[in-house]
This record gives structure tokens, sequence and C-alpha cells, in this order.
């Protein structure tokens, strides 16, 4: 990754700053590095995190619903100028953010690994796709945008479905604090020691949240 591959906007300001203790060594930090750093993957972590996210599905909605929850997400489409048709959300989860986002876009799809969290998904959700997000069942390239927030990153998968010119989102709602969290020079060097090609970022935070929208360079 070159210098300045990373270009950071000033934070947007006015948002809970956050005072929760660290997550560093969150089962899901460490398989969030195995993942994007190491590209492991298999049918036991599938089923370890599939399990979990089941078991937080019933009361997911109701604990992270508020009205600054999609302010990061909204902020990185609008100052990192993410325009496109089809938008693809991996690990959606309950929808939160997707019920949002539905009406911006002419296509957007909200994909989860598991079937409880989208059995919960928010009124208003867009269309659901239960899929692994290492195995996406899209062809090369349709994909425009991709939204992941405080989620696993697939770096090979990503590369594979984005368009030309196409952006991905990287939204963790605590910032470091969040168990499934990359730096954004980690997600640049994820990307492109799976696709080759160097990436670019534009990056920000607001309140304790972080978030960047990366592009190939
Ligand atoms: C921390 S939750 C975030 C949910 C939502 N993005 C939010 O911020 O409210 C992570 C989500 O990613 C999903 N997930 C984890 N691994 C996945 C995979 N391999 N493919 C698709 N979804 C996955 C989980 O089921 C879970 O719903």
């Amino acid at each position: 990754m070159s210098d300045g591959a990373v270009r950071y906007l000033p934070p947007l300001v006015g948002f809970d700053e956050g005072t929760r203790g660290t997550v560093t060594n969150h089962r899901m930090r460490e398989v969030t590095e195995q993942v994007a750093q190491r590209g492991i993957w298999n049918s036991g972590l599938l089923t370890e995190v599939r399990d979990l996210f089941d078991s937080l599905a019933p009361g997911w909605t109701a604990t992270r619903d508020h009205p600054a929850r999609n302010a990061p997400l909204l902020d990185a489409l609008d100052r990192g100028g993410v325009e496109g048709r089809t938008v693809v959300e991996l690990g959606a989860g309950t929808c939160i953010s997707s019920r949002a986002l539905v009406g911006r876009f002419d296509c957007y799809l909200a994909a989860d690994l598991s079937p409880v969290m989208l059995a919960h998904a928010v009124d208003g959700a867009p269309p659901l796709l239960c899929a692994d997000a290492s195995r996406l069942p899209l062809a090369d390239g349709v994909v425009d945008v991709f939204i992941l927030q405080n989620m696993l990153l697939f770096p090979a998968e990503v590369d594979r479905c984005l368009a030309s010119g196409g952006a991905l989102v990287w939204v963790n709602s605590r910032g470091p604090e969040t168990p499934i969290h990359l730096s954004t020079p980690d997600v640049l060097a994820s990307l492109e020691a799976a696709s080759g090609p160097a990436w670019r970022a534009l990056a920000s935070t607001v309140g304790e949240a972080t978030w960047a929208v990366v592009r190939r360079a």
C-alpha cells in the first residue's frame, strides 16, 4: 500500500464519542483477522459465526436501533461520494440500516449468513438473501456498491463481484472497539493481498464510529 492511499476527512462532530471498554480480545476480532488477513474460513467457523448471530438475533434490533445508528453510514455515502445502481449489504443483520437506504438506490439487496437475523428483519427491509459472503451467488463485477457494517471482510469475493469503478463502504459502529473491526489500512492491505492492484480510501469518524469508502486505485 502506498503512502497517501488513505485520505482522512475531518470528523463529523456532535455525536456520542462512546465510553465503553475495549473489546480487542473478543472472539469475533480474532475471526475477523483470520478471515481478512489469512483467508481462513471453513465449515467450523461458518457454524460458529452463524450460531452466534442466530442466538443474538432476537434482541438485535431492540438494542441497536436508535436515531444516530445510521449516521456513520449515511455520512460515508454522502462525503464518500458513493453512487451506483446495484447495492449489496453484506452481513445486514436485521436490516436496521438497509431500511433507511432502500429508496436511495435502484436495486438494494440485504444478505446475511444467519437465517434468524433475516427472520427478524425490520419492517421496510429490502429483498433478503441468506448467503455466505465468502461464496456469493453473484456474477463477476455486478455490484456497484458493497456495504459492510460491522461485518467480516472476504476480500477476494468483494473484489470478484465489485464492478469496475465500484466502492466498498466499510463501517465500524464503535470504531476500534467494534468486535468485528479492521483499520482502514488493514482493509486496503487485505484487498491488495487478495486482488493484486492497489486500492485507495477516503475515511472519517462520526462520534465513536469509523468509516471508509474504498475503491480500486
Ligand atoms: C455484528 S453483526 C452486524 C449486523 C448489521 N450489519 C449491523 O450493524 O447491525 C454481523 C452480521 O454479519 C453476519 N455474517 C457473519 N459472517 C457472515 C458471512 N460469512 N456471510 C454473510 N453474513 C455474515 C452475521 O450473521 C451478522 O448478522
